[in-house]
């Protein structure tokens, strides 16, 4: 076969917006009246697909509200009246670590005697203005969590970690959970995704680099366990009974740790 000037499939690409074009004009001397047809048909489809995916993406992110990538950090803020009880002045300095940390962080800057630090561990470029702000002042930076965490030992005395370790292997959690016992000096709080109960939507994945593994409880505690990371018991029970009293359901689980001694 002799070679073509233009390759066909590639002046589809390269028509952009209207990949009939060139279909349309080859036949324009044969039949305008099909041409015709063929523009109008072609409007459609377009106005039609337009339509479309406009439509799906309004509902992919109404869902994503409810069960997306930042769930826990969600209900972190819900559940900041809760730590109260149970940390009480353990609140004071805070560090919480998760995706969309600047909502967390705002947030604990309201309350009284709190101060609040926070670890973004994506990027931070869709930020909203307030997000910046806090930036710049130097209340939340972004940092990869599966290395060294910039802090000295016990800088903050109380670490909340919330939709993050479920992204990471074993591998890495045995280096991100001892790093948040170490910077800690009061206590860990974890905030977990239920197996089943979350979902990522597909357009966030690049972004979390890999699904998240949500883990049942039995299996958070077996690895407490190896990794030899204590439950704080008393904190639990406080916890439990002043989300009792609020008739407080997280949606996400909690799990209390002794930070290092
Ligand atoms: C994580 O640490 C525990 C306890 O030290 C060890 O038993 C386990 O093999 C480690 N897992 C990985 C994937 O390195």
């Amino acid at each position: 076969m002799s070679r073509r000037p233009v390759n066909p499939s590639r002046r589809l690409v390269d028509g952009g917006s209207l990949p009939f074009v060139g279909s349309i004009h080859s036949k324009s001397r044969s039949s305008p009246l099909l041409t015709i047809g063929l523009v109008v048909g072609a409007m459609l489809l377009i106005g039609f697909c337009y339509h479309q995916s406009g439509g799906s993406r309004s509902n992919i992110e109404a869902v994503s509200k409810v069960e997306g990538g930042t769930l826990c950090t969600a209900e972190v803020q819900r559940a900041i009246p809760i730590l109260k009880k149970a940390y009480g002045d353990s609140m004071r300095k805070v560090l919480h670590l998760g995706p969309d940390t600047c909502s967390v962080v705002s947030k604990l800057l309201k309350e009284e005697d709190t101060e609040a630090w926070g670890v973004e561990p994506y990027d931070l470029d869709d930020a909203d203005a307030s997000c910046r702000r806090l930036v710049r002042k130097g209340f939340v930076r972004a940092a990869d969590i599966k290395f060294l965490l910039p802090y000295r030992a016990k800088s903050f005395s109380l670490v909340i970690v919330s939709d993050a370790l479920d992204y990471l292997s074993p591998r890495y959690l045995n280096k991100t959970l001892p790093e948040l016992a170490r910077v800690s000096a009061d206590g860990v709080v974890i905030f977990a995704g239920y197996p089943g109960r979350q979902r990522v939507k597909d357009s966030e994945l690049p972004k979390f680099g890999r699904p998240a593994k949500l883990r049942s409880s039995s299996w958070w505690i077996r690895y407490f366990v190896q990794t030899s990371l204590e439950e704080n018991e008393a904190v639990v029970k406080k916890f439990d009974q002043a989300a009792a009293k609020r008739s407080y359901r997280p949606a996400c689980q909690v799990f209390h740790l002794k930070s290092y001694s």
